[in-house]
């Protein structure tokens, strides 16, 4: 039928390694995402290797530094036509009139069992140092909403992941993202991106 969207223009947030920025694009190649289109990356760090990721897949991908961030940030996604936002391993604070402005359309992965280990100062393997420390047995991912407070919107997946005796941090964040991030996250993206379709006809002001 002509006239009803079939996806819409997503953007990914990256600062880091990109491994889920990579899970992204393999699930939209597998047909796994459809109803979201990756069409820009916006990274706050120069060096990340997620850049390099989205250069690979051809996706427009660009640094923004610091000064007046979030203005320069709303050009590009005016320029790109972006309708919905994934942040993937993005570690900086947006505003609450930018969460506002994207009320239910910006989700976020966060590496823990929210409310487990969230909020101001928990993020990358701070998170799982936390976890370990506190002796925790299971531990996983959530996919969540994002709103002003920091990993404080809607939770929409979860996927647990057992501590295991002789783990220590980074063995527990390596299968935190094999077993549960990298499953998650475009699972999310695409129950969100249908939703948002659906619920606008398409029509996403
Ligand atoms: C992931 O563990 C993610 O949950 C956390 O930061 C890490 C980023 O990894 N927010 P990558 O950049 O997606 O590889």
């Amino acid at each position: 039928m002509s006239g009803i969207k079939k996806s819409l223009n997503t953007a990914v947030f990256v600062s880091g390694g990109g491994s889920n920025l990579q899970a992204l694009i393999d699930a939209e190649k597998k047909g796994i995402i459809r109803s979201a289109k990756l069409c820009l990356v916006i990274s706050s760090n120069p060096d990340a290797y997620a850049l390099e990721r989205a250069r690979i897949s051809e996706i427009p991908a660009f640094y923004i530094e610091g000064a007046e961030f979030e203005k320069k940030l709303d050009e590009r996604l005016r320029e790109f036509n972006i309708e919905f936002i994934v942040l993937a391993g993005f570690l900086k604070i947006l505003s609450p009139d930018f969460c506002l402005k994207w009320k239910n359309r910006i989700i976020n992965i966060h590496p823990s069992l929210i409310p487990a280990f969230c909020g101001k100062g928990f993020y990358g393997l701070k998170v799982h140092e936390a976890c370990i420390e506190r002796g925790c047995k299971i531990s996983g991912a959530t996919a969540h909403y994002v709103n002003h407070i920091p990993d404080g919107g809607a939770i929409i997946l979860q996927k647990a992941v057992s501590v295991l005796e002789d783990d220590d941090a980074q063995s527990l964040q390596s299968r935190i993202m094999r077993e549960a991030e990298w499953q998650i996250l475009p699972q999310a993206t695409e129950i969100v991106a249908k939703k948002l379709l659906e619920d606008n006809n398409g029509e996403i002001s």
